[in-house]
């Protein structure tokens, strides 16, 4: 399983539920790594996305606590374990944990590869 994330000189990953910059060439990177495979994100993370809407030509698995949470076409669960669970029906290298914060610290133990955009920016 994958991490994915950008991060600025003190590894600070977002502000106000917002990424710190946008960099156009990392975007298209993080499409073409994740296109087709498997993104996990905490629900502020989905919620930061363009309308709240899940990303495209990928399978989107939300974690929330809020078991009536409508993520508009992604998949919901509730814990980290159910979303270890889910992700056991997916082979583990197209599974990429794409934040929040709160997710990459609970999920880190279970990653073994990081893909990690260090943003020349404090
Ligand atoms: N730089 C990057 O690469 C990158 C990538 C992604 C996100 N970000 C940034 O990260 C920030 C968001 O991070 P965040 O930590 O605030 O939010 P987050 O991780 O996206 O979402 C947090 C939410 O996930 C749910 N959650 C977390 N752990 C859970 C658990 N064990 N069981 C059930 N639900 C759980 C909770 O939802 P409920 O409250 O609904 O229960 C929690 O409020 C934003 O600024 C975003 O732009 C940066």
């Amino acid at each position: 399983m994958n991490i994915i994330v950008a991060a600025d000189k003190n590894w600070g990953i977002g502000k106000d539920n917002k990424l710190l910059v946008s960099i156009p060439a990392d975007m298209k990177m993080f499409r073409e790594e994740t296109s087709g495979k498997v993104v996990v994100m905490g629900r502020k993370t989905l919620e930061s996305f363009p309308n709240g809407l899940p990303l495209k030509n990928r399978v989107n698995i939300v974690i929330t606590k809020n078991k009536d949470y409508d993520a508009k076409g992604a998949t919901v669960v509730h814990s980290i374990e159910e979303a270890l669970e889910e992700v056991k029906k997916y082979p583990t290298e197209d599974v990429y944990c794409i934040g929040g914060d709160s997710i990459y610290a609970q999920m880190l133990p279970y990653c073994d590869v990081a893909h990690v955009t260090k943003i020349d920016f404090a």
